[in-house]
């Protein structure tokens, strides 16, 4: 499968500087042998699909709502998401779990409302500095994926740890080799498609990262933070695959 490199752009991006960027990623990207993915924030979804249509760029959205329409003010569900031109969505970022309270059981409610509505989910499980420090990452990305992931799950999984996240620090290759085989023998064991699901690796990855990480075994792309708001940037971990 063809390794997939998403941009979450999380809560950055008016309207300005968001075609801007949509733009340049568009324009400077050239016969890319990878799945690129843009996340704008859901204001800017609609405008950044129509900027990257017919490019074979793809959007999605950062959450979603588990219930299809209602009284959820504030909320946009998956089926509004995939009306805006999304093909994909982030779940459970350790953003929503810690700012928002999400848990695993919520992030798998949203999933099979995601994929009902047509939507490809890219799930985010990782451990923080303290759980890692003390040797239970493993337990804990257990738990996520076993919990976050329903029995039929077909999608994304993204290993975010999340003291890498916009830091600057990065696992060893060592350290992201054997959470990736992990994870990838948690899936086959739980899941009928665990062998074929891409596992992508997200925190701080960046230009000159990005071929180290994106070469390793298990790693079937990256979800980008800070460095997908910057094009040159975003290419070139693109042209590092
Ligand atoms: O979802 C992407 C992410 O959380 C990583 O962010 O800024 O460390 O690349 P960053």
């Amino acid at each position: 499968m063809r390794p997939l490199i998403a941009g979450n752009w999380k809560m950055n991006g008016l309207t300005e500087p968001s075609v801007a960027l949509a733009r340049a990623i568009r324009h400077g990207l050239g016969d890319a042998s990878v799945e690129v993915l843009l996340c704008p924030p859901a204001t800017q979804l609609a405008s950044v699909t129509g900027i990257v249509e017919g490019s074979g760029i793809g959007t999605g959205g950062q959450d979603c709502h588990a219930k299809e329409q209602g009284a959820h003010t504030g909320d946009i569900s998956a089926v509004m998401l995939r009306d805006a031109g999304a093909s994909y969505v982030i779940l459970g970022h350790s953003e929503r779990r810690q700012d928002h309270g999400e848990t695993s059981e919520m992030v798998a409610a949203k999933v099979r409302a995601a994929v009902k509505a047509g939507l490809i989910p890219i799930v985010c499980v990782g451990e923080t500095e303290s759980e890692r420090a003390s040797g239970a990452q493993e337990a804990i990305v257990g738990q996520q994926i076993a919990a976050s992931l329903p029995e039929d799950f077909d999608g994304v999984v993204a290993y975010e740890p999340i003291w890498a996240i916009g830091t600057g620090k990065v696992p060893t290759s060592a350290d992201i080799t054997r959470m990736h085989d992990f994870i990838r023998k948690e899936l086959i064991r739980d899941l009928p498609e665990g062998a074929n699901l891409r596992i992508l690796y997200g925190g701080s990855v960046k230009p000159s990262n990005a071929a180290e990480i994106l070469s390793l075994p298990e790693v079937g792309g990256a979800l980008v933070g800070g460095a997908s708001l910057i094009a040159e940037d975003f290419l070139a971990i693109i042209r590092a695959v």
